[in-house]
């Protein structure tokens, strides 16, 4: 379980976010909604401990970020996979290395067939040829990368995904090839995850639960359901974007 618990954080003079708390059940599938550059992306560093909140806590698996140990905190970043915003590949890796780091924290402590296997079955979840492995993310195209960036996120068995924005940029039928994607990991490998995303169809297919970050504050938590019958009106300018935002923005 992932429990965010009254997380505060400031940059300077600017609060990013405000007492944020939001839980994520074992085996569930949050999507987190949000205007850009309110702090999506902070509030899912802060699950790793790639930053460290002014207040409040992030416990993972019982293990409290703020107060783990350097060797708990590899423990929790080894059971959490991250798909970056953009693929963040390395560009002078293959894609096979690429796929390796996922593997374990300090480097391949596999023997070299274990890991080119897993490699291959890594590549096969996401649809890539096991040829793929030899060849340089430059070769491959956006959509193609997205996947080998998700395959790295699990290559270790993480039992739980964090995406930021994975579809963002794509042509629909990439973005729905990787959210047809998040499901298939979801139910056959039973990841929890938590997916931030501005893409509706993706949220609905693979999500359970949406929150909605707005102005440092969860704004909305709920099912799926509830989030497509909301009738708060900040909701309603991500559920019905044009006519919610036709009452407000005079053009
Ligand atoms: N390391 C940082 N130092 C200073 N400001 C940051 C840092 N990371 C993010 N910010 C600021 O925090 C705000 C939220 O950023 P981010 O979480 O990336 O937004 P988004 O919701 O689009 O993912 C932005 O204004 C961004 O400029
Ligand atoms: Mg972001």
């Amino acid at each position: 379980m992932i429990d965010i618990r009254g997380l505060s954080k400031r940059f300077g003079n600017k609060v990013i976010l405000n007492d944020v708390s939001l839980c994520v059940r074992e085996g569930g599938t949050l999507a987190l909604f949000g205007p850009s550059g309110t702090g999506k992306s902070v509030l899912l560093k802060h699950i790793i401990g790639l930053l460290d909140p002014d207040a409040g806590d992030v416990i993972v698996d019982g293990v409290s970020i703020t107060k783990a140990t350097h060797r708990q905190l590899n423990q929790v970043r080894q059971r959490v996979g991250y798909v970056f915003q953009g693929a963040a590949l390395f560009d002078s890796l293959t894609v096979g290395e690429n796929i390796r780091l996922g593997m374990d924290i300090d480097g391949c402590r596999h023997a070299a067939t274990e890991c080119e296997m897993r490699v291959a079955e890594c590549l096969r979840l996401v649809n890539l040829d096991p040829a793929t492995a030899w060849m340089y993310p430059i070769e491959l195209s956006g959509g193609m990368q997205k996947r080998v960036a998700i395959a790295r996120a699990f290559a270790g068995h993480q039992r739980y995904l964090l995406y930021d924005e994975p579809t963002t940029g794509l042509d629909p039928e990439n973005a729905y090839i990787i959210s047809k994607l998040i499901e298939k990991l979801r139910r056959e490998i039973g990841v929890t995850s938590i997916i931030v995303t501005h893409d509706l169809e993706n949220a609905y297919r693979v999500a359970d639960h949406i929150a909605l970050l707005y102005e440092a504050k969860i704004r909305f938590v709920g099912t799926v359901e509830e989030f497509r019958n909301s009738d708060d009106a900040v909701v309603r300018r991500f559920t019905s974007p044009s006519q919610a935002l036709a009452e407000l923005v005079p053009v």
